[in-house]
């Protein structure tokens, strides 16, 4: 099985029936994360750079479609993609920097193009003008951008000139924020250094290095020179594993699940899943906000169910996923309480069909299709072609590898 480009004409509700076990082979595809950081990199860079395996996820796309209103040259050929950067110096778009649903792009492009002197409106579809942007306002005017936002929310306006260097100690754990810092320092007056109390996926270093930036880890704190060049790579985007993760757990389901996952990216930042995953129905605080909601969607089904804690964040994605992963295993027919911070899900449960609410995100969708699989009548997802923003093959391959 390959990946494919989103379709986007996927039809918005998908019926998903119980199945009898999870068999076959899977490739999913490229990590949207890193994705996201070559495309930006790329961007910036001096030369060519030529990925592949990029994400076929639609947020990665709305990156690539900000790299090119900021003056990149972008050429795409299937999951093939080309990127000719503006060798330091973006240039004035011609209009709003369009960033769809994707929380990253924003994020992350904010603290990329703030020191460049030009005006930049970016805006985003409904969930991400829900979405908090002060996180990245605060240090980025501390390094001296002039940033306007409306109540804290996009659009953002970015004034962006010349940024001095600071030192960061990030308030919330988040690898989009500490990207934006980064990615502003590296063009910045001086060396910003920033730590972090809970370590936050690094794609972000790793991603710089590649380009050929300097930077440096000494215990939790991160130190960025500025004023640097990067220069275009050649390089091949992992499997994503967060997609893999709903795989994963269909596999979990089912005691003859036999299920082979292809050229996944295993970044310990990232992998803490199959942590949890080989000790399923324990007491889940660890950093991994993208999996929690599968994780929670077939926590009735284990055998000790699962308590999520310290996961505030969760209410702030791109839906409160904490009230909607609860709404829908309610309507399934599963006890679970609901906490502010997290939720609490007894194991041992039968769930019965139901009409899902993936409230137009990505992983709430993903996650009940699989939760479907272990019910005991069909499930109606509405909103089902939330999936592309990640994953636009999701359902092809679950019936695929749905045994009935
Ligand atoms: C991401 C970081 C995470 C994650 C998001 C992607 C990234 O958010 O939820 O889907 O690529 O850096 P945080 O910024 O809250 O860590």
């Amino acid at each position: 099985m390959s990946s494919t480009i989103a379709q986007p004409n996927a039809s918005t509700t998908q019926i998903v029936r119980p199945a009898r076990s999870f068999q076959g082979s899977v490739t999913v595809p490229g990590d949207k994360s890193i994705s996201h950081r070559y495309a930006m990199l790329a961007g910036l860079a001096e030369g060519t750079t030529r990925l592949s395996n990029f994400s076929t996820g639609a947020d990665p796309h709305s990156t690539l479609g900000c790299m090119g209103a900021l003056g990149a040259k972008v050429t795409k050929n299937g999951t093939s993609i080309e990127v000719t950067g503006t060798a330091g110096a973006f240039q004035q778009p011609g209009s709003d920097l369009d960033c769809g649903n994707s929380g990253s792009t924003m994020r992350m492009l904010a603290g990329l193009i703030a020191p460049h002197p030009h005006t930049f409106t970016m805006i985003g579809d409904h969930s991400l003008t829900m979405r908090p942007m002060e996180r990245i306002r605060m240090p980025l005017s501390a390094m001296g951008a002039r940033i306007d936002l409306v109540d804290g929310h996009a659009p953002m306006v970015i004034h962006g000139g010349p940024l001095k260097a600071i030192d960061f100690d990030t308030p919330i754990p988040s690898a989009q924020v500490k990207t934006a810092v980064l990615f502003a320092g590296l063009q910045a007056e001086g060396t910003t250094s920033l730590s972090e109390t809970v370590r936050t996926r690094d794609h972000s270093e790793h991603a710089l290095k590649a380009f050929g930036a300097t930077l440096s880890r000494t215990g939790e704190r991160l130190s960025i020179p500025g004023g640097q060049k990067l220069k275009a790579i050649e390089a091949t985007v992992p499997g994503d594993i967060s997609s893999a993760a709903f795989f994963l757990s269909a596999a979990l389901l089912f005691p003859d699940s036999n299920l082979v996952l292809d050229s996944l990216g295993m970044n310990p930042t990232r992998a803490a899943l199959l942590d949890v995953i080989t000790t399923l129905g324990g007491k889940i605080k660890v950093l991994m906000v993208d999996e929690l909601p599968v994780l929670a969607a077939i926590a009735p089904y284990t055998r000790d169910g699962v308590v999520i804690r310290d996961a505030k964040e969760l209410r702030i994605k791109e839906s409160d996923r904490i009230a909607l992963v609860v709404k829908n295993l309610r309507a399934m027919g599963a006890e679970v309480t609901e906490l502010e911070d997290g939720m609490i899900v007894p194991g041992n449960q039968q769930l019965h069909g139901a009409e899902i609410d993936s409230g137009s995100d990505h992983r709430i969708a993903m996650a009940f299709a699989i939760a479907a699989l272990r019910a005991t009548s069909e499930n109606v997802i509405h909103g089902a072609d939330a999936a592309a923003i990640s994953f636009p093959e999701f359902f092809t391959f679950l019936e695929e590898l749905s045994k009935r």
